[in-house]
């Protein structure tokens, strides 16, 4: 089973995901963070950010794999080729840099296949932009989260806290905390992942939005925990039914089969 869970930066997909695969004992894919790596890889090669080629090399070429530290479900860090750049990828440098290096289309194919397979084998989480759009528009459940901008900012700059708190005198700390900073960058983002010509942005069709601006992670996580489980639910359903129909066209067949012998 997939649960694709989309929506723009800070709405709190990383956060909910993560807990929601965590309650369902499924697998959880941060494609976001497939993105900011190849984007890592970019910057460090000194590459020029709108040639697409070399980037998109990076994307077909270099492993992407995520580290796990024993007895904790959920991945603990992100590699490339081997390097750790679990740290890197959160950089404000980064957070400019992703965004034309996911425009590409080269470098949206790449991925897109990987997580594909990653989701082929495994009942997934996965959280992104596009996955209930493009990576898997077949996902048994699609969820759309939103909130205010602000609210976003806010929840942004407590997360960039936390991962920087070993390091709070730096300069990528200093930046990746300063609330209106950061909301001008989700601002840029959200403009950027809109308009951008291959997938953007967007709730899919057959999405169930919810607005999470005034709501905790737990409540967030519980509805998408009973929505998921009730896809399950119809889904067994559904394939009982099915099979009741193959069985009921089966034996319709035999009967004229053996009707059509009679006639003969
Ligand atoms: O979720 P995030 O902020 O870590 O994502 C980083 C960037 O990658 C974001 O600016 C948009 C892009 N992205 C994307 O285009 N498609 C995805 N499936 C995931 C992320």
């Amino acid at each position: 089973m997939i649960i694709a869970i989309d929506g723009p930066a800070g709405s709190g997909k990383s956060t909910v995901a993560k807990h929601a695969a965590v309650a369902l004992g499924f697998h959880y894919l941060d494609t976001g963070a497939m993105y900011r790596a190849v984007a890592v890889r970019a910057v460090a090669k000194g590459l020029d950010l709108g040639d697409e080629a070399p980037i998109a090399r990076i994307a077909t070429d270099e492993p992407i794999t995520f580290g796990y530290t024993p007895g904790e479900p959920l991945p603990t860090s992100v590699f490339i080729s081997g390097q750790d750049v679990t740290l890197q990828i959160r950089t404000p440098q980064i957070d400019l840099a992703v965004s034309p290096v996911s425009a590409f289309p080269a470098v949206r194919t790449a991925l897109t296949q990987q997580q594909r397979c990653f989701g082929a084998q495994f009942d997934t989480v996965m959280e992104g932009r596009d996955i209930g759009t493009v990576v898997f528009p077949q996902a048994e459940l699609k969820v759309f989260l939103t909130a205010t901008p602000e609210a976003r900012a806010i929840r942004r700059v407590k997360q960039n806290a936390e991962r920087f708190a070993g390091d709070t005198k730096s300069e990528a700390f200093a930046a990746a905390t300063d609330e209106a900073a950061v909301l001008a960058d989700i601002l840029r983002r959200d403009a950027y992942d809109s308009s951008r010509e291959v997938a953007p942005l967007a709730a899919a069709a057959d999405s169930v939005t919810i607005d999470t601006t005034d709501m905790s992670i737990d409540e967030v996580v519980e509805r998408i925990v009973d929505l998921a489980q009730a896809r399950r639910v119809q889904g067994a359903q559904g394939a009982q039914q099915t099979q009741g129909a193959q069985d009921a066209q089966a034996a319709q067949q035999a009967q004229e089969r053996a009707a059509q012998r009679g006639q003969a």
